[in-house]
């Protein structure tokens, strides 16, 4: 009998198995493919390591401008892709070097519920049955392929973004459907590697619930860069390597692409797991829970994608080490008040809190306070090509409740804000804390104290 066994592996499983298994717990961890799930196999981590290479070549492109000449930088893509392939397996090796040391038993199968209730639990795959006190489900997201006509059978020109991360050449020209965050982090990458990029977007603006005026930013940065926008658009077919779209329901267009990308968000994978066996529904296709992220049924706690909400790997890392915490009995709870969002494009863009658009819509008061990101001179040293700008969101009592930031490297300063407004911090408070100098984070204090 386990304490607790995990169903899927990536950053809600393997984080939740560590913390479990350090606090003492008897923990079984069930993964059909690789430890590190969607995040380190085929999302964050790739992705980021191949447009780690792309930004370094537009970095070589201003060289000049910091007085160092580089002569014809390019792209070795193949040696791109070895380099992806390392990374993601030394972090995979680290992860199960980590399970074994904390003797988490690990099993490389798919598992499904067999039935049972809180104190014993049935789980079993194709070979074995297993028992549990408690279960986590961390099953994960699928790519979501919309209902659009001659995107049932994809040929092999329409792809998702696992395909793409595999291309083994950059295409000529790539048309993107769904201008999200995958969207974004694509026509970034192969923008700097010098295909023709067009993106197309259903809402009027690219990446959805970010701050309009940073994605507007984002969006006149790559529009000077040669990526085309086509935004208000509904996608009617796919022939081929053609899109066909209709732009605020006026006539049809179509554009061609060596390759198609379809990005329009992902679904919970909720399927197949055998939660009819313990009485477990899904709304939606995902699993709700508690704000201890217990589902409906005692003893069984979902975290990460496959509850439907906030789908990304920190989120999900957090949720289920809340679970852990309940099992264990420790006082711990979910909030989703302070949860980053980043697009790793070049210039980044980072987000957290609330937004101008989510207030608004509530009808809740709030000041904004904002600079450009040339007011941190650490700023302008290490960004010859970048403009930025930093906006703080308070409430009307100015305490901080969102940041919004587009501006190199604004992946990293973002968690100040991340502590500020997760611990309430006022705006004052925020203006006594001390930051490293020269440090880009200082804009924080800076835009903390304009008026
Ligand atoms: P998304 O929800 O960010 O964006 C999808 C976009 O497609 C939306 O703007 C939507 O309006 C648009 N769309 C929907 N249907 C459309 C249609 N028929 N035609 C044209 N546009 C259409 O989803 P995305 O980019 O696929 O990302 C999936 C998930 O992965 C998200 O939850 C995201 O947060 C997560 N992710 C996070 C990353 C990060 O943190 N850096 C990186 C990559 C993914």
């Amino acid at each position: 009998m386990y304490n607790l066994a995990i169903i899927g592996g990536g950053p809600a499983g393997y984080v939740a198995a560590q913390r479990a298994a350090a606090a003492g717990l008897k923990v079984i961890l069930f993964e059909e493919k690789e430890l590190g799930g969607v995040c380190l196999n085929e999302g964050c981590i790739p992705t980021k390591t191949l447009l780690r290479s792309a930004h370094l070549l537009d970095e070589s492109k201003s060289a000049a401008k910091y007085g160092v000449n580089v002569s014809d930088a390019s792209i070795d893509y193949a040696k791109v892709l070895q380099r992806k392939d390392k990374i993601t397996k030394k972090l995979t090796g680290a992860i199960k070097v980590s399970m074994r040391n904390l003797g988490v038993e690990v099993v490389k199968a798919r598992a499904r519920i067999a039935g049972g209730a809180k104190g014993d639990f049935t789980i079993e795959t194709e070979e074995q049955q297993f028992h549990s006190e408690n279960l986590l489900l961390c099953s994960g997201s699928q790519s979501f392929i919309p209902p659009i006509p001659g995107l049932e059978c994809p040929g092999p020109v329409a792809m998702s973004s696992r395909e793409a991360l595999q291309l083994d050449t950059v295409p000529q020209s790539l048309v993107i459907i769904g201008g999200g965050v995958i969207g974004m982090e694509f026509a970034s990458l192969f923008n700097s590697l010098g295909c023709k990029v067009s993106v197309i977007e259903a809402l009027d603006k690219i990446l959805g619930p970010i701050d309009e005026e940073i994605s507007g930013l984002l969006q006149a940065a790559y529009q000077a860069r040669g990526v085309d926008f086509h935004l208000k658009c509904k996608v009617c077919r796919v022939e081929g390597n053609k899109v066909f779209f209709i732009q605020d329901d006026t006539t049809e267009q179509c554009i061609e692409g060596e390759k198609i990308l379809v990005c329009v968000g992902r679904r919970a994978h909720a399927q197949d797991l055998g939660l009819e066996s313990i009485g477990l529904q899904t709304e939606r296709g995902a699993l709700k829970t508690d704000c201890h992220m217990q589902t409906a049924v005692e003893g069984v706690y979902a975290a990460g994608d496959i509850t439907g909400f906030s789908m990304l790997a920190h989120t999900a890392s957090r949720e289920g080490e809340v679970a852990v915490n309940h099992i264990l009995g420790i006082e711990d709870k979910m909030s989703y008040a302070a949860i980053p969002g980043v697009v790793y494009t070049h210039p980044e863009v980072a987000s957290v809190g609330e937004s101008e658009q989510s207030l608004r819509a509530r009808g809740i008061e709030y000041k904004v306070y904002k600079l450009p990101m040339a007011y941190s001179g650490r700023f302008v040293v290490e960004n010859e090509r970048g403009s930025g700008l930093c906006k703080l969101i308070c409430d009307a009592e100015d305490r901080l409740v969102g940041a919004h930031l587009i501006g190199d490297p604004c992946s990293e300063i973002v968690s100040s804000c991340c502590l500020a407004i997760e611990k309430k911090m006022h705006r004052s408070e925020l203006q006594r804390i001390v930051f490293p100098h020269p440090s880009v984070s200082e804009i924080i204090k800076e835009t903390s104290w304009s008026e």
